[in-house]
């Protein structure tokens, strides 16, 4: 199999070396610093692998399925600690898509399902998320494209890029389109946790049979270092599979991931850092709302749940020609365009980061550089 690269990932290579000194485009909470957990870490660990379970750290299981709100509902032999949400992605997408399949996935929407099916083989059939309507998922447009070819659906919940959140009934809904044709159902929840306006939503792993939910501790605990997130599954046979790839990968979870990320996600500590991660992304989104409604050239539905938007460039302006003139000197301000997502007049902004995003200075930076366009 061999995996072609996605523009998104060509510009994040191709700006790294930039060296922005603000960015506009965070997706994840302030990250902690190892000094934080030194109190609760053991001296004394090994640094060998687990030695309890492939399936990873029975505790951070059981944090897991607290947190998704799957206690009583799915067993913690559900739970597959992985490296982070993409590889509980690229898991489940690679044991159950092959060359033919039918893979239905959205857009705009993270690009990982599609990239991977490509290089499968399988037949890429895409719903589109429309602007007009707030970017919501038309669950119509769902039902019509599944078929009895139909193997995999790919959603995420937050939708990466605009935030957009499915409601129970729609994920009820899209459970039941799903059971119609016996396909899987990985829907994505990497951004749960950071809900403006509603409850973190049902996780899918709840509600169907076939459903995968995947997550990580990467955006609202702001902790993508460690590489630690999980699948989540009923069916123990996709479990088995995914440990069966992983083995045949990278083998088993690195435990200082696993460790961290279990002192991180203690009922305590966790929801001690989510009202933090909440109440600093409040405050960000707000400013980034009341800026993008000062800008004659843009515009955005704000998102329900994340740290992330999609903000429409007026005037004809190229999000991809914007994003690069914003990078370079003298605004020096990082923000992804986005044609990351096939969305040419659009920009992806973010309120993440903390302090260190400087997300003071690079909107006044942009502001600056709209003021020549506009
Ligand atoms: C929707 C979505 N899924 C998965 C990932 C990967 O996250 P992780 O760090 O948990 O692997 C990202 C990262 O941006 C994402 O936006």
């Amino acid at each position: 199999m061999k995996v072609k690269i996605h523009t998104l990932f060509e510009y994040l290579l191709e700006t790294t070396e930039a060296q922005p000194e603000a960015f506009i485009g965070f997706s994840l909470s302030q990250s902690p610093v190892l000094g934080d957990f030194l109190d609760d870490l053991d001296p004394n660990l090994s640094l060998d692998w687990n030695g309890r379970s492939f399936r990873g750290l029975p505790e951070l299981r059981a944090h897991v399925l607290r947190e998704a709100g799957l206690d009583g509902i799915c067993k913690p032999d559900d739970v597959l600690i992985t490296a982070g949400a993409a590889e509980a992605n690229y898991l489940a997408i690679c044991q159950l898509l092959e060359a033919g399949d039918e893979i239905i996935i959205e857009k705009p929407g993270w690009p990982q399902a599609e990239v991977l099916a490509r290089a499968k083989g399988a037949n890429i059939k895409v719903v589109e998320r429309r602007e007009a309507d707030a970017w919501a998922l038309p669950l119509d447009d769902l039902r019509a494209a599944v078929s009895s070819k139909t193997k995999l659906i790919f959603l995420t919940n937050p939708n990466n890029p605009t935030g957009r959140l499915l409601s129970v009934q729609d994920l009820k809904d899209i459970a039941e389109i799903a059971r119609a044709v016996g396909a899987w159902l990985i829907v994505d929840e990497v951004y749960a946790g950071l809900e403006w306006n509603d409850a973190r939503a049902p996780s899918i792993a709840g509600l169907y049979e076939r459903g995968i939910t995947t997550g990580s501790v990467s955006k609202a605990l702001g902790l993508q270092g460690l590489r630690t997130g999980w699948m989540i599954c009923p069916d123990p046979d996709l479990i088995m599979d995914a440990i069966i790839l992983r083995e045949n990968s990278s083998e088993i979870m690195n435990i200082l991931g696993e460790t961290l990320a279990e002192i991180a996600m203690r009922a305590k500590r966790y929801s001690a850092a989510i009202e933090v991660a909440r109440a600093d992304g409040r405050k960000t989104l707000e400013m980034l709302d009341a800026f993008i409604a000062r800008q004659p050239l843009l515009s955005w539905t704000p998102p329900e749940a994340g740290l992330i938007g999609l903000a429409r460039l007026g005037g004809y302006l190229n999000g991809e020609e914007f994003a690069k003139k914003l990078l370079a000197p003298p605004y020096r301000t990082f923000l992804l365009p986005g044609s990351a997502y096939e969305q040419p007049n659009h920009i992806r902004i973010g309120a993440g980061g903390g302090a260190s995003a400087q997300l003071e200075l690079g909107l006044r930076r942009m502001q600056t550089l709209l003021e020549t366009l506009g």
